[in-house]
């Protein structure tokens, strides 16, 4: 019985360390963080739940169809008013940003 407890306890530990890959789907390391990130960078122009202010809102239409790849790359280089963000933030926060639209805003897996 007492194996059988440890037995279960690792294999939680297990599952919380494997994280995204285990899920298999897309997942932001800290939500709360990098929600302060888009706000402070991205909201002004997107809304600060992606609704689109001066720039386009991520829920409807193309935005909805690009894939974590193209998203990333928009927020590395920018476009028309759009600035560049890859000499403002790291690229781990530019990755986590993406994923941030992708799921916590778009709501896709
Ligand atoms: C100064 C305003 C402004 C800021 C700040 C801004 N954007 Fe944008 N964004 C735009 C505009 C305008 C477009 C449309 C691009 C174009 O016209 O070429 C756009 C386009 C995008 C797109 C592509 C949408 C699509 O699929 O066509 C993504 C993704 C995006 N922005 C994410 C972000 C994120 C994430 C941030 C914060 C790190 C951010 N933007 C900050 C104005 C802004």
């Amino acid at each position: 019985m007492k194996y059988l407890k440890l037995l279960v306890f690792l294999a939680a530990v297990g599952a919380l360390a494997c994280g995204e890959s285990a899920k298999g789907g897309i997942s932001v390391k800290d939500v709360a963080a990098t929600g302060a990130l888009y706000q402070q960078n991205c909201s002004a122009c997107h809304g600060i739940k992606g609704e689109g202010v001066v720039g386009p809102t991520f829920k409807t239409g193309v935005p909805m169809t690009r894939s974590l790849e193209q998203l990333t790359a928009q927020i590395n280089g920018g476009s028309g008013v759009m600035p560049a963000f890859k000499d403002k933030l790291q690229p781990d926060q530019i990755n986590e940003l993406a994923k941030y639209v992708y799921k916590e805003i778009q709501g896709r897996q």
